[in-house]
C-alpha cells in the first residue's frame, strides 16, 4: 500500500522531479514498425516518466510522455500504442504543451480520433486501444493516469497495426486509413 505522495511536474517538458520515477525511452529504432516506412538510429522519439504503484486496480499509475516532433516519410512521429493487457482498465490524458492527435481503436477498427492541446482532457474508455502524434512543432506533452493493474499489450498493435495514419498533407495534418490495417477476426 503506498503512501501518500507529490511530485512536481514540468508542463513543457513533462519533467517530473521525483528520484522514484522510471524512465522509459523510445528511438528510432525501438519503434522501427509502426510506421509505414522503416526508420532507424538513435534519435529519441518520445520518452514516458513513470510514478509506479503496486499493479492493483485500487491504485492509480500516473505517467508523463514527451512526444518529440518529427517525421518518419510523411508519418508524424507517434507513440507505440497499446491495449492494456486487461483489456477493460479506462485511462485519461491531460495535455500540457504541444499539438497532437490521439487515435483510439476497438478490436474489431472502430476509430476515434481526437486532438491534444494543452487543457485537453482525453477519456479512453476500456477496450480501446490508443497511440498518440504529434502533429506540431514542439514537443507533445501530455500527463496520463490508469487503473492500477491495467498493464500493456504492445504486441496487437504491432502485429495488426491501427486502422488509420495521420500524415502530413497539404492542409496539415490528415488521417488516412492504413491499408496495412488488419482487423480481429
Ligand atoms: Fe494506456
Amino acid at each position: 500500500m503506498p503512501t501518500p505522495f507529490a511530485a512536481q511536474i514540468d508542463l513543457l517538458t513533462g519533467a517530473i522531479d521525483s528520484a522514484e520515477q522510471r524512465v522509459v525511452s523510445r528511438t528510432l529504432d525501438d519503434v522501427n514498425g509502426i510506421f509505414a516506412r522503416e526508420c532507424h538510429g538513435s534519435e529519441l522519439v518520445y520518452e514516458v516518466f513513470n510514478l509506479d504503484v503496486p499493479e492493483l486496480n485500487s491504485e492509480l499509475q500516473t505517467c508523463t510522455t514527451r512526444l518529440h516532433p518529427g517525421r518518419v516519410g510523411d508519418e508524424y512521429y507517434m507513440t507505440k500504442g497499446h491495449f492494456h493487457e486487461v483489456r477493460d482498465r479506462s485511462e485519461i490524458y491531460l495535455t500540457t504543451s504541444g499539438v497532437g492527435r490521439l487515435l483510439m481503436a476497438t478490436a474489431s477498427g472502430e476509430t476515434v480520433v481526437q486532438e491534444m492541446a494543452p487543457g485537453t482532457m482525453n477519456y479512453i474508455p476500456g477496450g480501446w486501444a490508443h497511440r498518440s502524434v504529434n502533429v506540431g512543432d514542439e514537443p507533445l506533452v501530455f500527463f496520463a493516469s490508469y487503473i492500477g493493474d491495467a498493464g500493456h499489450d504492445y504486441a496487437t498493435i504491432e502485429k495488426r497495426g491501427f486502422p488509420v495514419r495521420v500524415v502530413e498533407g497539404t492542409d496539415g495534418p490528415t488521417v488516412v486509413a492504413n491499408p496495412r490495417y488488419v482487423a480481429d477476426a
